[in-house]
């Protein structure tokens, strides 16, 4: 059985100060939820802060990027040690808007997935395909190809080692969400390739859905089978709507 996972993306949003709050807020909303996994991820200035609030409760910290590298000459980059430090258990990895935005290639992701296994972190490996690439008919090539050269040479201790997020990114703040057959399509896919890459062991392994999560459609989103949890980015901007996407999520399935 796997169980699910629900993963607040707070993107480059919050202050302490706001961070501390919504922290607060899901913590009393949330905080003793057993039947799903919880877990939020704040921006690096605010990971302690939201450390103080949670570490007591079973809601675990998530980093939004790593560096590849335990230490060094590698001036504004966090090593995967360091995270482990600030209390982070999770860190998301090869984000759509990293890859777009900040030049992030799948050799930079493999790196980044290879080194957070190796210091004890789980990475949740992002992958999708945007607008062009599905009305051309290439989903499934991006994606195998994503996770393949993604995952090129890594070594897990086990199926709980890593997690992957299917994020479309036609889908991401766009408030238009993938119906559930289309993410049950490419999850399959997915889980298949897996399969293929850890040897056996793909059914074992937590595969994601993000891109316009909310507590409205969060039931139909995890009405199939392959989908195993969400990545939510604006919807986990607010405790309220959250914690009703975590508690819907714990009803179904
Ligand atoms: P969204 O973002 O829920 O705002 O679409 C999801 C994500 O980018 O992880």
């Amino acid at each position: 059985m796997r169980k699910r996972l629900i993963v607040g993306n707070w993107k480059m949003n919050m202050l302490r100060k706001e961070a501390y709050e919504l922290a607060r807020g899901i913590a009393e909303l949330v905080g003793d939820v057993s039947y799903v996994d919880i877990v939020v991820a704040p921006p690096y200035t605010s990971l302690d802060v939201v450390y103080g609030v949670i570490s007591n409760t079973n809601i675990g910290l998530c980093a939004q990027n790593v560096f590849w590298e335990e230490a060094g000459a590698f001036t504004g980059e966090i090593s995967p040690y360091m995270l482990i430090d600030a209390g982070c258990k999770w860190v998301i990895v090869g984000h759509s808007e990293r890859r777009a935005v900040l030049g992030e290639t799948d050799e930079m992701v493999k790196r980044k997935v290879a080194a957070s296994i190796k210091a004890g972190l789980i990475p949740i490996l992002c992958v999708g395909e945007t607008l062009e690439q599905r009305e051309s008919g290439k989903t499934m090539e991006v994606v195998r190809g994503q996770l393949e050269r993604g995952l090129d040479g890594v070594e897990l201790f086990s199926s709980d080692s890593i997690v992957i997020a299917y994020e479309p990114v036609w889908a991401i703040g766009t408030g238009r969400s993938a119906t559930p057959y289309e993410a049950e399509e490419v999850h399959l896919f997915i889980r298949n390739v897996l399969d293929r890459v850890f040897e056996g062991i793909g059914d074992k392994i937590r595969v994601l859905y993000g891109g316009s999560v909310t507590p409205e459609n969060i039931e139909d989103i995890l009405s199939p089978p392959n989908i195993d949890g969400v990545l939510v980015g604006g919807a986990s901007l607010k405790a309220e709507s959250f914690a009703r996407i975590v508690r819907l999520a714990g009803r179904i399935g």
